[in-house]
């Protein structure tokens, strides 16, 4: 059984670091990569970590992921907010997803309380910082060692 977990960054999440570092902090997404794979050794999982600016390029990454991961941990930036075609994307797979917010996305402008892509995730890590990726996937693992 796959133990590939696509872990996908919607837009503006490659300026992570620099950008507004009092809501998103200083780690870089480079950092984040490397969290992700020390979790993954950890787990045992393999870990594709991935980032566009790019709407359809993540949708075809979404795509590409169906019968050959075992899940999909995603940031998807502002799409949360904005994106019936993420989501959609994300039904197609037919894997479970995990979504996960650096920030608490609660907490901010009434904007980004509306997520399109909580509906179709088996859970929401939101506020945990860039920590809410290691938790992701250690869920991930859980949900692949409890699978009947
Ligand atoms: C974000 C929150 C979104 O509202 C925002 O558009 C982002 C980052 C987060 O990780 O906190 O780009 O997804």
């Amino acid at each position: 059984m796959s133990r590939t977990v696509l872990v996908l960054n919607g837009p503006n999440l490659n300026m992570l670091g620099t950008r507004e570092p009092a809501t998103y902090g200083r780690e870089t997404l480079a950092d984040v990569s490397a969290l992700c794979a020390r979790t993954a050794e950890q787990h045992e999982l393999t870990v594709e970590f991935r980032q566009s600016n790019h709407e359809g390029e993540a949708i075809d990454w979404i795509h590409q992921a169906r019968g050959r991961c075992a899940a999909i941990v995603i940031n998807p930036g502002a799409w949360t907010h904005t994106s019936i075609a993420i989501r959609d994307a994300l039904t197609a797979s037919e894997l479970p997803v995990i979504e996960v917010h650096i920030s608490n996305v609660h907490a901010r402008e009434t904007f980004r309380h509306h997520s399109y892509v909580s509906g179709v995730a088996v859970a929401v890590m939101c506020g945990f910082g860039t920590n809410g990726y290691r938790l992701a996937l250690e869920h991930v693992s859980h949900l692949l060692n409890n699978k009947g």
